[in-house]
């Protein structure tokens, strides 16, 4: 597929107004996406784990204009409020799918979006947000052309949500979705998300992953600058190779359900990617002191209770704790006993692997 097949021909059907919502989730890089190119092409392929409590909800009302705008007309609201912080970011992705969805000013549209989880718990909505919009949008589509494809209907949907924020591509279908190109999986794309292709052992299929709130404050490197930091950088194309190895090296990891060497790929690929932030200029430590505290006690609790607990981080303070579901019982002792006390407000969220986005009405 190239970006041009996602341009659609003239729509067969005509509707003056509806009503749709969708609920998308949040997901967990395995192999991080961090450093991309022009339009939102990834610099390296990634891989994540669909979550399943931490999720957005977006309802899009819509109302054919008389004559089209000239401006993309809509409002958004969070929770029932007005929220006009989140217009420029709307507004900026209404410009970079225009193209592809050329109904965006023949409408005015009503946005309402609510989370699961805790507003500015520090846990990115980005990636839940935009692919709520994305797929609440296709449905306007597939009203306009109803002979779409649910393949079609999905790329497309992923397509668009990596315009609005990268991660988001990874969070329409599937328990564990791929973005990016790699020489092992034939389907895989720059432009879109694709369900994991090979065979995936069961103990990843229900894996859990407990978010530790460490710390809610508002994000000190935005995305945008944290992927920008990665031209010129001095490692980058060390780290991009490193990328494509790890997703080699887990293919196998899946397949035979190797949890020992899974948790070492994902751990260095936290690491690495906190790394790249300390290594960059100008350069950022995201992590706090209690971030370091709980790797610390999590590493220390694997080792004596031979139990296969791990971490993962994203660009935040925030730590990931995933482990199989077969040792829920205790991993969820451990980090009520030996963790909570580390989060803000002792605020934690206990989430496991989802299959990903739902049509709600
Ligand atoms: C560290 O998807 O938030 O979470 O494309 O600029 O919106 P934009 O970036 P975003 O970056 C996420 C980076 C990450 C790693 C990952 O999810 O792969």
């Amino acid at each position: 597929m190239t970006e041009k097949e996602f341009i659609p021909s003239p729509y067969t059907k005509s509707v003056s107004s509806g009503k749709t919502t969708y609920k998308s989730p949040s997901n967990i890089a395995l192999v991080k996406y961090w450093g991309k190119k022009k339009n939102q092409i990834p610099a390296n392929p990634s891989i994540s784990f669909t979550l399943s409590e931490c999720a957005t909800v977006t309802t899009l009302s819509y109302i054919k204009l008389d004559t089209p705008s000239a401006i993309f007309s809509f409002n958004v609201s969070l929770d029932g409020k007005k929220e006009e912080g989140f217009k420029p970011k709307i507004k900026t992705f209404f410009e970079r799918v225009y193209q592809y969805l050329p109904f965006l000013k023949d409408y005015h549209f009503e946005i309402e979006t609510s989370n699961s989880f805790p507003h500015s718990s520090g846990i990115a909505s980005s990636a839940s947000g935009m692919s709520a919009l994305a797929l609440c949008l296709m449905e306007i589509e597939r009203n306009l052309n109803p002979k779409m494809t649910a393949e079609f209907f999905n790329q497309k949907a992923s397509f668009l949500a990596r315009l609005g924020s990268g991660s988001a591509a990874r969070s329409i279908k599937g328990s564990l979705v791929q973005w990016g190109e790699h020489a092992d999986i034939d389907a895989s794309s720059d432009l879109y998300g694709v369900e994991y292709p090979h065979k995936v052992h069961r103990i990843f299929q229900n894996y859990c992953d407990t978010i530790l709130l460490v710390d809610k404050g508002q994000k000190q490197v935005s995305s945008t600058v944290g992927h920008d930091l990665m031209h010129g950088h001095p490692f980058a194309e060390q780290r991009f190779n490193q990328a494509h190895e790890n997703l080699s090296k887990l293919q196998s990891i899946f397949e035979t359900g190797d949890i020992d060497e899974f948790i070492g790929i994902v751990e260095s690929e936290a690491l690495t990617l906190h790394a790249m932030m300390m290594t960059s200029r100008p350069y950022f430590i995201l992590m706090k002191p209690n971030t370091l505290e709980i790797i610390n006690k999590i590493w220390a609790f694997r080792e004596t209770s031979k139990t296969h607990v791990c971490f993962t981080l994203d660009a935040g303070a925030n730590v990931h704790v995933l482990y199989p579901e077969n040792e829920k019982v205790e991993v969820e002792q451990f980090i009520k006993d030996e963790l909570a006390q580390f989060c803000q407000n002792g605020q934690f969220i206990n989430d496991h692997v989802g299959k990903g986005a739902q049509k709600i009405n």
